[in-house]
């Protein structure tokens, strides 16, 4: 049996529908009853159950041999996901796949994400895992769309840097094939989409499927800093940090990890686009 933590978030929701597409065992663990209804229609069984809960962790552990674990990035992450891995040792093991983020492996690179990330990691240590280190999903351009809808502006912190943006679905497809296979133990994968991609190119594709023009534009830290009011400033200054690394290249690498897992070269920016664009319109 799989456990899927996670499984009403981006990557672990499109894990779960690859999982029942192939009839593999699922579960999903949601965190209150109300979250499973994210779930309906999909042939999978569900636990109820907060990371920080052990005896609703015990039990939806019970007769799980391999676990997806993630959880949103945030200062607890670690120990969120920390309490999964003692829930798992306690159940009795599980080749645990973790999510974690392009640059994990590299001791060169900082920033509070990977910290976060790396402490889970450590935590691995006597289980069979997997890790799953992805560059930046083409879903986060979603959270641009306002901007494109109200001015035809596609803000980027970035400047003229590519970057291999990935698809969560093809994430979520080398951890099937990882959840599904053997060999995987000890493995660290770095996942890209098939090509790198600068925000004008993302403006000139969004431009071309909109009929009108839609422009990248730069902005400042502090611009940002304003525009994410509300958020987590954890995490926006997460997010200014990895922009740092993207903006001198850090992000343009591609590796051949999804064809190899999948067979596919993985789905490309205009795939994206053309299943989200009403997000856009
Ligand atoms: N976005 C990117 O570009 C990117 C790139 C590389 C790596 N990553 C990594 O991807 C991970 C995030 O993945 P994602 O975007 O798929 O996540 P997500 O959409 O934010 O989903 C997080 C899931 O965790 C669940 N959850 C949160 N706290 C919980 C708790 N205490 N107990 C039980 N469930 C809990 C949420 O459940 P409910 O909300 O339903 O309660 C949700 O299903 C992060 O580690 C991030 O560093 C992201």
């Amino acid at each position: 049996m799989i456990l899927v933590t996670g499984a009403t978030g981006t990557v672990g929701g499109y894990l779960v529908r690859a999982l029942c597409k192939e009839g593999a065992p699922v579960r999903a663990l949601v965190s209150s009853p109300e979250r499973a209804d994210v779930l309906r229609g999909y042939d999978c069984g569900t636990a109820v159950g907060r990371y920080e809960d052990p005896r609703a962790m015990h039990q939806a552990l019970q007769d799980v041999d391999r676990v997806f674990l993630v959880s949103p990035a945030s200062a607890r992450s670690a120990e969120l996901e920390g309490a999964v891995l003692d829930a798992v040792r306690r159940a009795g093991g599980a080749h645990v796949v973790k999510l974690a983020a392009a640059g994990v492996d590299q001791p060169d690179r900082d920033g509070r994400f990977l910290e976060q990330h790396r402490a889970v990691v450590a935590q691995l240590d006597g289980l069979p895992h997997t890790v799953l280190a992805p560059h930046g999903f083409l879903q986060n351009l979603v959270g641009s769309a306002a901007a494109v809808q109200e001015r035809g502006e596609l803000p980027s912190l970035v400047g003229p840097a590519a970057m291999s943006f990935i698809d969560a679905r093809d994430v979520a497809a080398v951890a099937a094939h990882v959840l599904s296979g053997t060999g995987h133990d000890g493995a660290t994968y770095t996942l890209t989409g098939p090509r790198a991609v600068t925000y004008a190119d993302i403006a000139a594709a969004l431009s071309e499927r909109l009929g009108r023009e839609v422009r990248a534009v730069d902005i400042t830290p502090q611009e940002y800093r304003t525009q994410a009011e509300g958020q987590d400033p954890w995490v926006v200054e997460g997010l200014l940090e990895l922009s740092e690394v993207y903006r001198s290249g850090g992000a343009s690498v591609v590796t051949d990890e999804v064809q190899r897992a999948t067979g596919s070269p993985g789905l490309t920016l205009e795939n994206f686009l053309d299943d989200h664009l009403s997000a856009f319109r």
